[in-house]
């Protein structure tokens, strides 16, 4: 029998290959329990139920059959960059020009980039507590550091900008912000932002800002570093339409950068990518331009799912809501049931058929958590909330 050669992954890949890369074993679980037919609901991977919208398929579909199936300019399609620039100048009332503007296979692979071309050995990267699972990777692949700073969830998961600036030191690069937030949900205001920002030109360091949830604002509005006069010196945004327009599968995201890093990006995704599908950039295009009533009617969806859900879950003894501004996710605190949220979440997909996402994908300060998606119609969301109901009720351990 033919064995492979000895070998031993490269450093840049260990460091991706963290505790958090663990996270969705629950969801792995519960995707071989469907498939032996048992009754599953999905709450855990941020990927929701809604199709990508009619008329961004037959974009798709027209560029295909007109031949567009060929390699993109390297930074992206002009018409667009061009879209994004326009979007972007009346979302953050600042002009972006569409050379700030290289595009990518989803925010993902654009925070990866980013990070590669920002940090590396001997560096700092400073992470807000929950953070997206990937961000620890995402950060320390290049061999920066990433430096948590947990957020406080009785403040809301709000920016607490003193306790971000007692932890900068000469080592530090960059500041990770994520408004609406995954996993919290929670909308940062303005004048914290603002506040940060300062912080940040008075150090010479960059604040990269995860948008991918702008568009799923329940309560009040979507604010952003990019928005202040300045900003353009040393603020990196990093969006996709992968969760506004219901396009996960797509793979197209974007970064606006300073031009000088906009350059280095390129050649990144030269030897990363050479470029992103055609027909897919001219769906975005398409998407961006037009402002489709199936996109706010997803939005209205998302509310209302919160809305009931948050209601349902509340009052169940020993369950913390916490609930959202905006976003996709709703963070719960189950500590109070003398138990973990690795145990459950196992146990209740054990026993009810829920999955969902335990906290320490998030930071080891919410690993008394667990995360749930509002990634079903309100009616499967409901029946989830009398499942986790029973669930804790039998128990009987408050
Ligand atoms: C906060 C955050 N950033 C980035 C991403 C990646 O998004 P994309 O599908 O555009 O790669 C996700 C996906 O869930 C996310 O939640």
């Amino acid at each position: 029998m033919a064995h492979d050669i000895p070998f031993e992954l490269t450093a840049l890949v260990q460091r991706c290959s963290g505790p958090r890369s663990r996270a969705w074993d629950v969801t792995d679980k519960a995707a071989e329990m469907e498939r032996r037919g048992e009754d599953i609901i999905h709450l855990g991977v941020g990927d929701p139920d809604f199709d990508t919208p009619k008329e961004i398929v037959d974009a798709a579909t027209k560029s295909m059959t007109s031949g567009r199936t060929h390699y993109s300019p390297i930074q992206g399609e002009i018409a667009l960059r061009k879209q994004i620039a326009s979007h972007a100048s009346g979302l953050y009332g600042q002009t972006v020009e569409p050379d700030r503007i290289v595009v990518f296979p989803g925010a993902q692979c654009a925070l990866f980039s980013t990070f590669l071309c920002l940090a590396e050995t001997g560096d700092e990267v400073i992470l807000l507590e929950p953070a997206y699972a990937t961000y620890d990777a995402v950060v320390r692949a290049g061999g920066a550091d990433a430096v948590r700073i947990p957020l406080d969830p009785e403040s809301g998961f709000a920016l607490n900008v003193d306790q971000i600036q007692a932890a900068i030191t000469p080592r530090t690069k960059a500041i990770l912000l994520n408004s609406p937030g995954n996993p919290t949900g929670t909308v940062f205001v303005q004048s914290a932002i603002n506040e940060l920002l300062s912080v940040c030109h008075q150090n010479g360091i960059w604040l990269v800002s995860d948008e991918v949830y702008w568009s799923m604002v329940f309560d009040g509005e979507h604010h952003s570093p990019l928005s202040i006069p300045g900003s353009e010196r040393n603020v990196v945004v990093v969006n996709s339409l992968s969760k506004s327009h219901a396009m996960t599968g797509w793979r197209i995201g974007w970064v606006i950068a300073p031009t000088s890093l906009a350059r280095g990006l390129v050649n990144l995704v030269q030897a990363l990518l050479f470029g992103v599908s055609q027909f897919s950039q001219d769906a975005a295009a398409f998407a961006i331009e037009n402002d489709l009533e199936s996109v706010h009617a997803m939005i209205d969806t998302y509310r209302r799912r919160r809305d009931r859900f948050c209601a349902e879950l509340t009052g169940i003894k020993g369950v913390n809501v916490y609930r959202p501004d905006g976003g996709m996710f709703l963070l719960v605190g189950v500590g109070d049931l003398g138990m973990d949220g690795d145990q459950f979440a196992n146990e209740l997909l054990a026993e009810t058929g829920v999955a969902v996402v335990p906290g320490f994908a998030f930071g080891a300060s919410v690993e008394k958590f667990v995360r749930i998606g509002f990634l079903r119609d309100e009616e499967i969301m409901s029946d989830a909330a009398q499942r986790i109901r029973r669930f804790v009720e039998n128990r009987d351990c408050t």
